[in-house]
This record gives C-alpha cells, structure tokens and sequence, in this order.
C-alpha cells in the first residue's frame, strides 16, 4: 500500500513534477517516430478499447502508487492521440500548444483556481480582462469591451444567441421564452449553432438558414428576404450569427453589409430593439494579427500570394468591431492553448449587462461571497466553476508569442498548404473543392480514372443526369479512396494524416460532395512537409486505382 500523504504536497509542486516527468518519459516511450502525427500510432481497436473500459472500472479498496498508476494510464490511454505538433497531423482543426501556455493552464489547474471573483481567484482575474483589452486592442474596439472565457466555441456563439434573445425578449429571464422569435445562422455554420437554439430552448424549427453563394459566403439578398418575411409575419429575430471564417473554408462574411441592412430593417420597422449581431470568429479571429501590419513594406518578407490572402482575409475580419459580439478559440489554430480555451467578446459593456444574474433574476450568489470582492465576472457568466487556467493560458501565449510570432504561424501555413494546394491541384485526378478560400485548409476530392481535369466549376454546372452521375461517381471513389487509404496507411500512423468530411457540402446539382480534409495547424509546417503530402497522396491515388479501384 502506497503512502496517502504522497498525493498532497502542503506548498510546493515537487509531486506535480515528479508526476508530469513520469508520464511525459512515458509519453515518449509511445512515440516512436519523429513527427508521427499520433501517439502510438496503432489507432485503436473497437474490442481493446472495450477491455480498457473493463479494466480501469475498478475502484480499488486501498490507495495505489501514483508513479505506477500514471505510467500504467498514459500507457494505456494515451494511445492514439493526435498530436498537434506534428506538421504531419492535419485531422482537424486543433492546435499546436505552445508550451509556455500549457505550463501556465498546469499550474492553475494545480492550484485550482476559479475563475469566479477575486476571492476566489486573487490576481488571476487580471488575465481575462488583459487578454480582453488586447483583444479588444486588435480589433479596434471603439467602446469598452467585455470579454468572457467559457467552454468552446460552442458557448461563444451560445452567449450570442443568450444576449440576442434578452433583446428580442427583454422579459425572457423571468419569464421563459415566447414561442414567436427565430435566429439567423448560415448554411455553413458549425453544428454548435443548432446546439445553441436547442439547448436555449429556441428549438431548431425556429432557425432559419441564410443560403451561401458560390464562393460560399452568406448570399445577403436570401438574408434579406428571409428577414422580412420573418418580421412580416410578427416574429422576433433573436439573433443573426454569421460566418467569421468557416470551419473549412475560412470564409468571412461582409459584416458592415449585414449591419447596414439590419440598422436599415430597423428603421423601416420601427423595431422597439435592435436585433443582435454575433459573429462565429473562433477560427477567423486569427487574421487579426495582422492589424498595424505595413503591408506595403511587408517586414516578414511574406510572399506575393500570400500577402494578398492575408490581406483579403484581414479586410474582412477587422470590421467585427461594428458587430455586437463575437468569438475566440485559442484551442483551434494558431491560438497555441489547451482545450479548452474560448472567450466570447461583447463589444459594448452594457450588452454584456444583459446577461446579469442578479440583475435579471434576482438571484443572490451568496454562496460566492461576492460581497467581499470587487471583481465578479460570474455575475455574467454561465458557468461558475471557470478555471482560471483558460486565461492565463491565453495571457501566456499572447505575450511569449507576440504580434510578429502569430503573423508568422498564420502567414506560414498559409503559405506552405497554398503550394500544397497548387501542386494537387496541377495532378490530372485531384480536384480543389474549396478553390475560393483564402485560408490554410485544403478540401480535396479525388477524380476517377475515367473523368480527369474536372474541376469544381464544371462539375457543378449541369443539371442533368449524366453530370449528376458523373458527381456521384466522384464522390463514391473519393469515399473509397479514403476508406482504403485510412485502413492501409492513416490507422498505422505512416505519412501525413489527414480526414475525411462526407458532406464538405450540397451542390446544385443535389449531390452531397464528400472531400478529403488538410487541416494543417503545426508551426513546424514546412514546405518539405508539403511536398511529402503532395507525393504521397499522388502515390496512394496510383496505388489504389491500380489494386483497389473498380469503377462499375
Ligand atoms: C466555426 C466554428 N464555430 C464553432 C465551433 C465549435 O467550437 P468548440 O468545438 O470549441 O465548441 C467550431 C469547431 O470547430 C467551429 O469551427
């Protein structure tokens, strides 16, 4: 039996880096290659996993030795991960964390800290609010800005729906939500939009969807028109959440259009509110690094193309200022945190007023002792267990990293998947699907043996059912392709991985267009990286169609 005391340590963090030494050598003992994109690279089996679920449902009777048991765990468990610092793991959209922001986000979980009040989190409250003024400082904010840390992105667009409803229904806090109010998400939201309107009892009949137009932005004529026929019939508009760049494509609306026409409803209407604007950024917010970049005299010597991507990309998300709220995912792309790490950002104060508990509900949080403090974010907030880890995470990777180092990490995978992107695209059986982005992720479909150089445009034009055909033909090899090259090569853990999205999205034509997904995340990315993907997707394409590929 293990000593009890050897889980605490009264003042001092000697366990806590004895116990992270353990399982970080643990750790590499699993990684058995450099630059494997995940731990262990023999994914998992369905049966093993199972076993696992078996084996660690044990509540032992007598306490166990932690070294051994953390061993035995991050041996066990670990197995599988993807690692994001890995230029080779391109799986999704997560982050490359920056260790300096990891070391902080540790300490606090150490310490657990919350997030709550001064009381409970001393001087730790200073980073939200730091890392809101720069931020805020970023974006150009005109007024003074409130900024909140929550679970993900999902809660970020969350507490824009919440804030939307409390204009619609300044009574909804009290007195439940009335049925006659709809929120605006666009085609290319993220499923977390409808998670949002079912979970804040909106109820997902009651979204309404703003269609994309070809280079998949948010077509504002369907908007328009959606938004007078929902207030011709006497409904409310609870929120209008547009994109701040896409999951996939990274595509950023007009943002001071969609102001306009909703400053130009209002008056036409003579609404009694404003309806609320909320933009998902949690991607998007990234490109604004770039503000005070000279682009004229480009100090980071950034290519031609590339510039002009940023630059493109950077007009767009700047105007989030005119917005009402918007958000951040520090734990996605160059944000360089540990999930999870999200912030909401309410560009004027007395919006984030709205979310007030004693204000709206009267409750007294007494339990918190807010009395005794000065600082209260958990007045505002949904959660009341925030760790201060989030923050300080943020605080930490803003700093170390600096302006010139997050304009590098983004203009660098920009650059590198924008020559990836070029080199597919010039092979006679691969097809860009998101040809339109300016962002860093590739959305790749594979051609047939039998139907080379069609390119997107093309394949989308005709209605017929020779081209639809041909599009469902596309789609069932690029599937195939995956399924084989996942089983053979992605699930060992040999080469670069990548994933499989099996609606990027619905074409005209009525075909759900299925792509391969490069989501490329690591600062470590290199065009020596870019080449090896290019080579080996060509090779496993040549490969499959030779061994594998059966057309009819
Ligand atoms: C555009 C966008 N919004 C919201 C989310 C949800 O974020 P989270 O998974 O952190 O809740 C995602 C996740 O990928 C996203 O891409």
């Amino acid at each position: 039996m293990s000593d009890f005391g050897k889980l605490y340590a009264a003042d001092s963090h000697d366990l806590l880096l004895q116990y992270l030494k353990e399982g970080s050598d643990t750790l590499a003992t699993l990684a058995d290659r450099k630059g494997s994109p995940r731990l262990a690279p023999h994914r998992y089996s369905k049966d093993a996993f199972y076993d696992l679920v078996d084996a660690y449902s044990d509540f032992p009777e007598e306490s166990q030795d932690p070294k051994t048991q953390i061993h035995q765990m991050v041996s066990d468990l670990y197995v599988g991960i993807p690692r994001w610092r890995s230029p080779r793991q391109q799986y999704n959209v997560g982050t490359a964390v920056n260790a300096a922001a990891s070391a902080a986000y540790s300490l606090a979980l150490d310490e657990s800290i919350l997030n709550v009040n001064d009381g409970l989190a001393g001087n730790t409250l200073v980073a939200e609010q730091a890392v809101t003024n720069i931020i805020a400082g970023l974006a150009k904010l005109p007024h003074k800005a409130y900024g909140i840390f929550t679970f993900g992105g999902t809660a970020t667009n969350m507490y824009g729906m919440k804030i939307g409803l409390k204009k619609a229904h300044p009574d909804s806090s009290r007195k439940g939500l009335r049925q006659n109010v709809k929120v605006f998400v666009t085609a290319e939201a993220h499923f977390s939009h409808l998670a949002a309107a079912d979970w804040l009892g909106i109820g997902v009949d009651n979204i309404v969807k703003i269609k994309p137009t070809r280079d998949r932005s948010s077509d504002l004529e369907d908007l328009e028109t959606k938004l007078r026929a929902t207030l011709d019939e006497g409904d409310r508009i609870g929120v209008i959440i547009i994109n701040g760049g896409t999951t996939y494509d990274h595509i950023i609306d007009d943002i001071p259009a969609v102001v306009k026409l909703r400053d130009k409803l209002v008056k036409e209407y003579t609404l009694d509110y404003v309806p609320h604007l909320h933009v998902d950024t949690v991607i998007g917010w990234g490109w604004l690094v770039f503000e005070g970049y000279n682009w004229k005299a480009n100090p980071l010597h950034i290519s031609v193309k590339t510039l002009a991507k940023l630059k493109h990309q950077y007009d767009r998300i700047k105007y989030v200022r005119l917005a009402d709220s918007w958000g951040i995912d520090f734990h996605k792309g160059i944000g360089g945190c540990p999930v999870d790490c999200s912030m909401v950002i309410i560009n004027k104060f007395e919006d984030a007023m709205l979310l007030s508990r004693k204000t709206n509900t009267g409750a007294d949080i007494h339990q918190l002792a807010d009395e005794y403090s000065f600082a209260s974010p958990v007045d505002y907030t949904l959660e009341t267990s925030r760790s201060s880890g989030a923050p300080l995470a943020a605080l930490t990777a803003l700093r170390t990293l600096g302006r010139e180092g997050y304009r590098r990490h983004l203009a660098n995978l920009v650059e590198q998947s924008g020559y990836a992107r070029e080199k597919l695209s010039g092979q006679p059986y691969m097809q860009i699907a998101n040809d339109k982005s300016n962002g860093f992720t590739i959305m790749l479909r594979l051609l047939p043996p039998e139907f080379p150089k069609v390119k997107l445009d093309d394949e989308l034009k005709g209605l017929s059912d020779k081209l639809r055909k041909r599009s469902e033909l596309i789609t069932r090899y690029t599937k195939e392709f995956f399924t084989w090259d996942f089983q053979n090569r992605l699930n060992k853990g040999v080469g670069p991985e990548y994933s499989f999205s099996k609606c990027y999205f619905t074409g005209p034509n009525g075909v759900d267009l299925n792509a391969l997904k490069f989501y490329p995340v690591s600062p470590l990315y290199s065009r020596e990286h870019a080449d090896e993907l290019v080579d080996t997707m060509t090779k496993q394409q040549k490969l499959f169609n030779e061994t594998v590929w059966q057309s009819s």
